[in-house]
C-alpha cells in the first residue's frame, strides 16, 4: 500500500485535508469580512437604534407599530379624552411618569411633578420636538397647559434596569458583550447627534452620577438605547464665545468631570457667579464610567475593556480639549466592535473545522 514516507514530494493525506480546510476558511473569512464591511453601514445599530428609515414620519408627526398613517401629534383635546393613565412607572426630579393607554396602545404619559421645574419642563419638551430622530425616544403628544407629554412606551424602563433585563430567565442569551457593547455605541451615537445636533452643540447635563446618568436613557425591547429626558441640554454658542454650567449649584465627586468641580478650593465658597463654564467635552468624561457599567461583567467584556483601554484614558484627560470629540471615540469603538466580532468569528471557524476533523 503506498504510503507517504519522508523523501515522498506529496503531502500526507491528513495535511492535504487541513490545509485545504485552512484554505477554506481562510476564503470564508474574506468573503464574509468583506460583506461585513459593505454591511457594516447598513446595519441597524450603524445608523442608531432602530431603523425606522421606513416607519418616519414628517415633523409633527408620529406612527406607533401597527398604524398605517402617520398622525399628528396628539393635541390637549385628544390626550384628556382618550389616554387612560394606568400607573406610577417612573420619577425624576421633573415629572411624574405613567403607563397609559391611548387607543389600545401603551404610551408613556408623563406630568410635570414640581411647578417650580416648569422652565426644565419646556426646555425638555422643546428639545424632544427638536431632536425626533432614531436616538430620541418618540413624541406622541402633549398638552402645555396641563404640562403633560405623550410619548412612546417601553417596557423594560431606563438604562438603570440593563443588568436585571439582561438576567432575567428567557434573556440571558442576550446577555453577552456584542449586545453589551452594542448599547455602549448607541449611548455614544447619541452623544455624538447631540454634540452635533440640528439644535447646535448641546451638553446632557442631567448627569451628575452614574444612576442619574443611566435613568435619563432607555432600554428598547430590541435592545437599544434611546435618550428620553431631556430637561437639562444647554447650547454651546462656541463661535459667539458662550459655553454651559449644568445648574446653578456646586457639583462634587468623581463622576463629573474635574472642569465642572469648583476650582478656587474650600477658602473662597462656591458661587455661581465665580464658576467657570465649560462644553460639551464633559460628556466625554463620562463615557468610560457608562460603558464600563453598560458592558457588566459577562464572557469577554474584559477584553472589550482592555481594547478600551487607552481611549477612556484619554476620554478622562483633565484638559477638556485633549479629550477625544463623542464622534472619535464613535469611530473607534465601532473599529474595535468589528475587529473583536472578527477575531471571535475566527476563532469559531477554526474550532469548527478542527471538531469537523
Ligand atoms: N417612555 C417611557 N417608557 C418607560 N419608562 C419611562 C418612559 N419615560 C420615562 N420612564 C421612566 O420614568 C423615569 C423618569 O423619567 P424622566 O423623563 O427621566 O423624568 P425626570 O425628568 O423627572 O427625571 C425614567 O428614568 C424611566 O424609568
Ligand atoms: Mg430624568
Amino acid at each position: 500500500m503506498p504510503r507517504a514516507t519522508v523523501g515522498n514530494h506529496s503531502p500526507p493525506l491528513l495535511l492535504r485535508v487541513m490545509l485545504a480546510l485552512v484554505s477554506l476558511v481562510a476564503a470564508l473569512l474574506s468573503v464574509t469580512t468583506f460583506f461585513r464591511m459593505e454591511l457594516l453601514h447598513h446595519l441597524p445599530w450603524t445608523k442608531g437604534p432602530v431603523d425606522n428609515s421606513s416607519d418616519s414620519c414628517s415633523y409633527g408627526h408620529f406612527r406607533l407599530g401597527g398604524m398605517k398613517d402617520c398622525l399628528s401629534w396628539l393635541s390637549c383635546k385628544v390626550i384628556q379624552n382618550e389616554v387612560t393613565v394606568v400607573k406610577l412607572i417612573g420619577r425624576g426630579a421633573v415629572k411624574q411618569v405613567f403607563l397609559a393607554h391611548w387607543q389600545g396602545h401603551k404610551v408613556a404619559f408623563s406630568q410635570l411633578a414640581v411647578s417650580k421645574f416648569s422652565n426644565d419642563f419646556f426646555h425638555g419638551l422643546e428639545m424632544l420636538k427638536g431632536l425626533q430622530s432614531v436616538y430620541v425616544v418618540k413624541l406622541l403628544g402633549y398638552c402645555e397647559e396641563d404640562r403633560t407629554i405623550l410619548t412612546e412606551y417601553h417596557p423594560f424602563g431606563s438604562l438603570v434596569n440593563v443588568n436585571s433585563v439582561l438576567e432575567r430567565e428567557g434573556h440571558r442569551v442576550f446577555n453577552t458583550w456584542e449586545n453589551r457593547f452594542r448599547l455602549a455605541i448607541d449611548y455614544v451615537m447619541f452623544l455624538q447627534f447631540l454634540h452635533n445636533s440640528p439644535l447646535g452643540p448641546r451638553v446632557m447635563c442631567d448627569s451628575n452620577d452614574l444612576r442619574k446618568t443611566l435613568s435619563q436613557y432607555l432600554l428598547t425591547t430590541d435592545l437599544h438605547v434611546i435618550a428620553n429626558d431631556l430637561d437639562a441640554l444647554p447650547l454651546v454658542n462656541r463661535s459667539a464665545g458662550v459655553l454651559v454650567k449644568c445648574g446653578v449649584r456646586q457639583l462634587q465627586g468623581d463622576f463629573v468631570a474635574p472642569e465642572q468641580l469648583w476650582p478656587f478650593g474650600n477658602d473662597l465658597p462656591f458661587s455661581d457667579d465665580l464658576m467657570p463654564p465649560y462644553d460639551e467635552r464633559t460628556d466625554v468624561w463620562k463615557i468610560p464610567d457608562v460603558t464600563d457599567f453598560l458592558l457588566g461583567q459577562v464572557e469577554g467584556s474584559d477584553v472589550v475593556r482592555l481594547h478600551l483601554f487607552q481611549l477612556h484614558q484619554d476620554c478622562k484627560r483633565t484638559v477638556p480639549q485633549q479629550r477625544p470629540s463623542a464622534l472619535m471615540v464613535l469611530q473607534s469603538y465601532k473599529a474595535v466592535y468589528t475587529s473583536l466580532t472578527q477575531e471571535s468569528e475566527l476563532s469559531d471557524s477554526y474550532s469548527s473545522a478542527s471538531h469537523d476533523m
